[in-house]
């Protein structure tokens, strides 16, 4: 039966999860194709007037709102199993309005499609994880250099493209998002465009892969200048995007804080070599065997030391969060430095409720490891910020209730069912708030 979005999947608000602390993690399971490289990629099929199908989508919200707005603009977007079918051959639309584009930041990333292919757009600001500020002004600035005319006003980004014209970017900050949008714009402008000091992220690779298997042209990147060669017919194709690195990182530092052997398949530690170093200096064990990771802990490891988010392949600001649970129940001091969004700590908050010795200020977090944290009910502040505490429950003793799960899954597919197939004690329910 096809499935229409916002018809298919239904968030109820009460969700929550209840956990119960204290079970070692043992088993094996399958990480999920990236959501970051996903949605570019689900952007990228506005340019694209024949069917893509996408292979092993797993369903996270924010996957489902890129394809809402997809339907939006008048393209079609159908899963059937694990599979998407994505057929942008009807869209005759070039506007988003506030209620889809303010749900998720990623929405950004159709004003370069949309821009290119339309000639003119008119999208809302984006949202997403209340991280920072989080402006767009290095995606203007790009779009403009190309030749495009840029208002900002209502809240509305107007675009016009009369003028696109191929050239040379220069990003004053290597931001993943601008990148994306950028190369994107560019393949809708016959000639080579330039893009210098680009974002190195593995999802500007990936996203690079997938329009090369529809027909364009572009390459550089880590470390280089990226040329795109604009102009070019894009056709159809099947892909697969890469596993999902932070997801990957989320699990390795669950086994580590819980302890167990756990294996996790369809994972490249390639893309988190940042996160592995880290992991040497503790008592966690962690091996690429093929395409597995197989990560053994006795639980509660030596400290980390420090760490200090960079862009890549620096260390990566979206597994902050999750390092900060881990150094609540490690030996010793660690230190958490966030250099990447001003405002990436409202986890610290709630991990001091379920006991965590640790300050936070200006960026800066300083934890002191106890051997001991205690369940609580917290609410999840963000993506990462939710997984954090996901991963505080499964220690804690006691019971930890988390509410405002819609924001983990935007970026978790069926966490609990995977942290359940590995012994994790963790339940999907709507949840009583009460202790007394
Ligand atoms: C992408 O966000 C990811 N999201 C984020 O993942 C990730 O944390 C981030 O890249 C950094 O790796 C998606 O890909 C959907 P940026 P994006 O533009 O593109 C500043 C998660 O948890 N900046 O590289 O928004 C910005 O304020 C999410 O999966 C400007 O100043 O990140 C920030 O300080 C969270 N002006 C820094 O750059 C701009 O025009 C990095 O932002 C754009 C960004």
């Amino acid at each position: 039966m096809p499935s229409h979005f916002g018809k298919e999947i239904i968030y109820k608000d009460m969700e929550g999860f209840f956990i119960v602390g204290g079970n070692k993690l043992k088993g094996e399971v399958r990480m999920d194709s990236a959501k970051n490289s996903l949605l570019p990629i689900i952007a990228c099929c506005i340019l694209i007037e024949d069917e893509v199908e996408l292979v092993n989508v797993p369903k996270y919200s924010d996957v489902l709102t890129m394809c809402e707005i997809l339907c939006h603009l008048g393209g079609k977007a159908e899963f059937k199993g694990d599979n998407l079918y994505i057929d942008c051959r009807g869209i005759d639309k070039n506007c988003i309005p506030n209620e889809l584009s303010s749900s998720v930041r990623s929405s950004i990333f159709t004003l370069g499609p949309i821009l290119g292919r339309m000639k003119s757009a008119k999208v809302a600001y984006p949202g997403g994880c209340d991280i920072g500020l989080r402006p767009i002004d290095l995606h203007l600035k790009g779009i403009r250099e190309l030749g495009a005319k840029v208002v900002e006003k209502n809240g509305y980004i107007y675009a016009n493209g009369g003028n696109l014209t191929a050239g040379e970017i220069v990003l004053t900050f290597p931001s993943v998002g601008a990148t994306e949008n950028l190369m994107m714009l560019a393949l809708s402008i016959p000639g080579q465009t330039r893009i210098y000091g680009g974002a190195q992220e593995p999802e500007i690779g990936d996203l690079q892969r997938f329009i090369n298997a529809c027909g364009g042209s572009v390459s550089g990147g880590r470390g280089n200048f990226i040329v795109v060669d604009g102009g070019r017919k894009l056709h159809g194709a099947s892909f697969e995007a890469m596993p999902d690195r932070i997801e990957t990182g989320t699990y390795i530092i669950a086994t580590a804080m819980c302890g167990g052997e756990v294996a996790l398949k369809n994972a490249s530690l390639e893309t988190n070599g940042a996160l592995a170093m880290k992991m040497l200096k503790t008592s966690c064990k962690i091996e690429q065997k093929g395409d597995t990771i197989i990560v053994q802990s006795s639980g509660r490891p030596e400290s980390f030391g420090e760490i200090e988010t960079a862009v890549y392949p620096g260390f990566p600001t979206d597994l902050q969060a999750q390092m900060t649970a881990l150094a609540g129940v490690s030996e010793g001091y660690s230190l958490i430095i966030e250099n990447l969004f001003e405002a990436r700590s409202k986890h610290v908050g709630e991990l001091m409720k379920m006991g965590y010795d640790i300050r936070a200020k200006n960026g800066i977090t300083i934890v002191k490891g106890r051997d001991r944290i205690f369940g609580a009910d917290v609410t999840s502040p963000d993506l990462r910020g939710g997984a954090a505490l996901v991963l505080a429950g499964l220690c804690a003793e006691g019971y930890t209730t988390i509410d405002n799960i819609k924001l983990v899954d935007r970026g978790y597919y069926k966490m609990e069912e995977k942290l359940r197939a590995l012994g994790g004690d963790i339940k999907r329910l709507e949840i009583e708030k009460r202790r007394c």
